[in-house]
């Protein structure tokens, strides 16, 4: 696609001459081409295409090389210089070919996820988790000497919330950076709030757009359930190419935790669910021969929703990313081995999932915690159940593994191997975390 730029250069007639001259030997195509002449200012028109050399010169100009002839343009804010060179971006066929984003995501979940927190009630609903805003905002003003006079680039910001609190915490200026049509609303907000000097909402996905300068801090809130879904956290390591060196990440680093449980009132919901496709006569039609392609529907969504941790029947395993060292390509497939020492004898129904990010300050850690013995958050817990359950002794051990391999929905396939070790009992699933069941009341 090639992009037809209208440049307006509030010059005096005269001076413009030239512009016109040197053209004379370039392509049409190429050619800058006066539009009109009115009151001292002349509206130049120009092609831009692939070829067109441009460069970013300081934090407020764009050098573009048009045929014999360079203009220099000069924005009024970073705000909009970052929004033209996305523009430009696209137009020189960059994004599509280059974006780590769009080679890893579907065009059509790309397109449902933004549009999912392009709404003003989604934002919302994460604002109004006491837990999670109240815990960033004590992480970001308990360790104010991070922020103080520093660089802050917050990935996915959404309304703004955690832009404004590194304002609070006196960071001297934010690249506010957000995908969704949010994008606009915060910088609604930003304007009504008089930090237009501080705060700079630069709209597009953190993989596209180019900002002035690096960074000191990164803030970010990129957890999905079971911290892995929605693959923001790929995001929030790609925008570290903008952060200095020794620069800080808050979030700092997240475990995931697991543990076997045993919950036969859940499991049995599951097969009750399915059996409704068992009936011979449902308005006198069989819908039995769906029942297996039902159940395994059923038994592939994840559980979102609490319980009473004495359902769990061995101490957690711990799986930890540190934001500071990972890199993106480790969140493509992540292994996570167990060895569950059984505290009680039972059924195991399944794994429950849930995490923890931490704050690393200078001044204090502070931590994040979505665990059932913590006060409930938006991201519940996560369960995922075994095909078939499998009975074991307090003392004895089931081992195994987890495997997320991250898919193009912005989510991960999971499978489960589980054995007792014991007795040689052995079970399993393949789960999808991109259609999970919400069963919280
Ligand atoms: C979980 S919300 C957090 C919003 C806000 N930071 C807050 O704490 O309330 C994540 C936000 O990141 C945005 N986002 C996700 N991936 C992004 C990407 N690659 N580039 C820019 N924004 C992204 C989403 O549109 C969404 O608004």
């Amino acid at each position: 696609m090639d992009l037809t730029l209208l440049v307006t250069l509030l010059l005096p007639a005269d001076q413009a001459l030239p512009f016109d001259e040197v053209s004379k030997d370039v392509p049409e195509e190429s050619k800058v081409q006066k539009q009109n002449d009115t009151d001292g200012v002349c509206v130049f028109k120009c092609l831009l295409n692939r070829d067109t050399e441009c460069c970013r010169v300081g934090k407020e100009s764009i050098l573009i090389t048009l045929g014999y002839n360079s203009a220099l343009l000069k924005f009024e804010s970073p705000t909009d210089l970052s929004s033209f060179s996305s523009t430009l971006k696209r137009c020189r066929n960059e994004k599509k070919e280059s974006s780590v984003f769009n080679q890893r995501t579907e065009e059509a979940s790309a397109v449902q996820y933004f549009q999912f927190y392009g709404c003003i009630s989604q934002q919302q609903n994460m604002m109004q988790d006491f837990v999670r805003t109240a815990t960033y905002h004590r992480a970001i003003l308990q360790n104010h000497i991070d922020f103080r006079d520093k660089v802050v680039l917050d990935v996915g910001c959404g309304s703004g919330i955690l832009s404004f609190f590194a304002v609070q915490a006196g960071a001297r200026r934010v690249y506010a950076v957000e995908a969704s049509s949010v994008a606009q609303y915060a910088e609604m907000l930003v304007k009504n709030n008089h930090l237009s000097d501080k705060i700079i909402v630069v709209p597009g996905k953190i993989e596209d757009i180019s900002l002035p300068e690096a960074v000191d801090v990164i803030i970010s809130e990129p957890m999905g359930y079971m911290l892995f879904n929605e693959r923001m956290l790929e995001s929030y390591l790609h925008s570290k190419k903008w952060l200095k060196a020794n620069g800080m990440m808050f979030p700092t680093f997240g475990d995931i935790h697991l543990a076997p449980f045993s919950d036969e009132q859940l499991y049995m919901e599951h097969y009750s669910r399915a059996n409704f496709w068992y009936q011979q006569s449902f308005y006198g039609v069989n819908l039995s021969s769906l029942r297996g392609a039902a159940m395994d529907e059923y038994f592939r969504q994840p559980i979102v929703d609490t319980f009473d941790i004495r359902i769990l029947m061995a101490r957690t395993v711990k799986y930890t990313v540190n934001f500071v060292d990972a890199e993106e390509a480790d969140l493509h497939r992540v292994e996570i081995p167990f060895v569950f020492q059984l505290t009680q004898s039972g059924l195991v129904h399944g794994l429950a999932f849930w995490f923890d990010v931490a704050f690393v300050g200078s001044l204090v850690t502070v931590w994040l915690s979505t665990a059932p013995t913590e006060p409930l958050t938006h991201w519940y817990q996560v369960r995922c159940l075994l095909h078939t359950p499998l009975f074991a002794k307090e003392g004895e051990t089931l081992s195994g593994k987890v495997l997320f391999v991250a898919n193009r929905r912005q989510s991960y396939d999971i499978q489960i191997v589980a054995l007792v070790n014991q007795t040689g009992f052995r079970s399993g699933n393949i789960l999808d975390l991109k259609n999970p069941f919400f069963r919280f009341a």
